[in-house]
């Protein structure tokens, strides 16, 4: 049946309703044709209202319900936030802050991963759920947890942090020489000595934080991974994920965990209502390619967004009308097996009761709902949503054999023509450093990939363990921390035939935040021919004009080019962007910040120079073009009507460029 292919549908608390409410929801749902609800995300306390004590009564109803109007649950363990019983019997199971202070409960996340009863209660109520629900017809899918990215600092936290960095370092002398302790006098002599990175004096030490972040995504991860692995001990069969959250805050290494999850899944929330279209393709493509390494397929689900506003300082913007479907269908067209958002009902109180919902506060009679109704019409009509898969509609969850061939369908769909790559531990690492200058990574990546999406250029988001042949161009963008493996492996991708783009802060560490000396970037100095001497930041509103008119800001340097020709010079005749022709491929190195009119003329050249086309060429800002099997889908994000290859997009238009 078309209607259960995509995951159309919303997070819903019934807990926070009467019963009487409940029927409504589901007479609602059907009208709109859901597909799947999550349920259960935040309900600890009603399902285990006293310790070992299980009330699933009113959770059986629920997922009853859902099957009887031929709802999929997607079924969530509740550990995000552990009921007060829990915290009042283990205080030191809550989560210290780096200064020391003890969180107490009264919102959510408040718990520490690495606390023995946290875990403990944390497993119980997930394997109890297991065990009374893994056969239920209505599960469709687990949601493990909710976005995991809980910090702490406590002394469980320290213990647990020794023994991580014993495995990873092996011996304190190389813990000392991993994390550069001779500076200032931080040189460990006992283990017991090594802590957490808690609130210091001045500057704390960046391996330090680095290898913090790593150790709580380590263990954040094996928290998941047992909770995974009670619930498919019941049941084999059962498809689990956990919904990741994208953000330079959280210690999370989404590439990798993407190995331990069946689905990958995401929640996007954009910062910005014009700036929603573009961010929300990276987001995607970034999904798509942390599943496609994983050998998932490049399949994922788009597990949360909001559906009525974006959020952009402080302020809900109202989505205008059309947008709710447009984005849904910009994610499914993107590989997402359907689009699912928070929430279904709005809260009547608590902390979230002002964030949107489909059915909001004033009831089912909104623009929103109403949209949002429309939209389940159009994705039960087989043909009218742009399936990334056609697979999708008929298989919901590939075999271990269809992930490995899906790999190959992600080049093999048009999609592999460009790649930018994206590493959040790097951007962790440019996090803890005291750089020069202050650098936002993820920005930096999003700005080149805009550039790339907004010339309409189908783009894969790649983490390091992706497989780099067969991308005509891969721009690499502050790419400050580089292993020794990545270094190789696009050593290799140049010497194949790539068209590789280092920016600038690329290479410049080592996976210790130790500087790599002899001149920047010591990864990448000698395939990319240059060799810079310093750094030259430009402070806020400076610009600097290159000699092809293209202008730079923020971030200059001072480099040679020895081995490499000189495409743009800085006004007093030094390097500013380089290429090199190295075996079979080109090695570009831009060492300034460009601004979005001077990478877009760049980009232009090296992916005409490379053979990599726009999907559709000429596209209008603002219109985004995305390839799929099902052919080419254009989304017009504008409130202007647009011809796009002969044919005409009204405002707002979403349309597939051959019917
Ligand atoms: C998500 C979270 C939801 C809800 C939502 C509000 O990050 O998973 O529970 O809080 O944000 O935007």
């Amino acid at each position: 049946m078309p209607t259960k292919s995509f995951f159309h549908g919303a997070d819903w608390n019934p807990e926070q309703w009467p019963e009487p409410v409940w029927a409504q929801d589901l007479a609602l749902m059907r009208e709109a044709r859901v597909t799947a609800a999550t349920v259960g995300v935040f309900s600890w306390s009603r399902l285990e209202p006293s310790p070992g004590v299980y009330d699933f009564g009113w959770l059986d109803r629920v997922l009853d319900g859902l099957h009887a109007h031929g709802i999929d649950a997607v079924l969530a363990t509740p550990t995000a936030s552990p009921p007060p019983w829990f915290t009042q019997a283990h205080p030191d199971a809550l989560a210290l802050r780096r200064d020391g202070v003890r969180l107490v409960h009264g919102s959510r996340d408040t718990y520490c991963v690495n606390a023995p009863a946290y875990r403990a209660a944390s497993l119980g109520i997930a394997s109890a759920l297991a065990e009374r629900y893994a056969r239920h017809p209505a599960v469709r899918l687990w949601h493990v947890h909710n976005e995991y990215g809980t910090w702490c600092f406590c002394d469980h936290c320290a213990r647990a942090f020794r023994g991580w960095l014993r495995e990873r370092h092996g011996t304190l002398d190389a813990l000392n020489d991993a994390w550069t302790t001779d500076f200032w006098s931080q040189r460990y002599a006992d283990w017991a000595q090594v802590l957490p990175p808690r609130a210091t004096q001045y500057l704390g030490n960046p391996a330090q934080e680095l290898d913090y972040r790593r150790f709580l995504s380590d263990r954040m991860l094996a928290a998941y991974t047992a909770q995974r692995d009670a619930i498919k001990q019941v049941a084999p069969q059962a498809q689990v994920t956990t919904n990741f959250v994208l953000g330079g805050w959280v210690p999370v290494d989404h590439a990798r965990w993407s190995t331990e999850v069946d689905l990958v899944a995401i929640d996007h929330y954009p910062s910005s209502l014009d700036g929603a279209p573009a961010q929300s393709a990276f987001a995607a493509d970034a999904a798509r390619g942390w599943s496609a390494a994983a050998g998932r397929g490049g399949r994922w689900l788009l597990m949360e967004h909001a559906p009525a506003h974006v959020t952009e300082d402080g302020v809900q913007r109202r989505k205008p009308p059309g947008m709710l479907a447009r984005i849904a269908l910009a994610h499914i067209a993107r590989g997402s097996a359907g689009a699912m958002y928070f929430q279904w009902r709005a809260s009547a109180g608590g902390a979230e009761q002002w964030h949107s919902a489909l059915v909001g506060h004033a009831g089912p009679d909104t623009r929103t709902y109403r949209e949002f109704r429309a939209l389940g019409e159009n994705l039960a009509t087989e043909g009218r949503a742009p399936s990334y898969r056609s697979a999708y509609r008929k298989v919901p969850f590939p075999t271990d054999d269809a992930c490995a061939a899906g790999d190959a369908e992600v080049h093999e769909a048009g999609c592999g023509d460009v790649a930018v790559w994206f590493d959040e531990v790097c951007g962790w690492g440019v996090g803890a450093s005291h750089l020069p200058a202050p650098v936002d990574y993820q920005g930096i990546v999003e700005d080149w990939h805009r550039a790339l999406w907004l010339r309409g250029h189908h783009v894969d988001v790649v983490p390091p363990a992706a497989t780099l042949a067969g991308y005509r161009v891969l721009v690499v963008p502050a790419a400050y921390l580089l292993s020794d493996e990545s270094a190789r492996s696009l050593d290799e991708y140049v010497h194949e035939g790539g068209h590789l783009v280092v920016t600038y802060l690329s290479g410049i560490v080592d996976e210790h935040l130790r500087v790599r000396g002899g001149g920047y970037p010591g990864a990448l100095r000698d395939l990319l021919g240059i060799r810079v001497e310093e750094f030259d930041p430009l402070p806020p509103g400076a610009v600097v004009t290159l000699d092809t008119g293209d202008v730079a800001t923020g971030w200059t340097e001072h480099l040679t080019a020895p081995r490499a020709a000189v495409l743009a010079r800085y006004p007093d005749g030094r390097p500013a962007v380089t290429r090199r022709e190295y075996g079979a491929g080109v090695a570009y190195y831009v060492s300034c910040a460009l601004d979005e009119a001077s990478t877009a003329r760049l980009l232009e050249g090296i992916c005409a120079a490379a053979g990599a086309s726009p999907i559709v060429p000429g596209l209008p800002d603002g219109v985004e073009a995305v390839h799929t099997p099902d052919g080419v889908w254009l989304f017009n994000h504008t409130d202007e009507p647009h011809e796009v290859a002969g044919r005409q997009l009204p405002p707002g238009a979403v349309a597939r460029l051959a019917d």
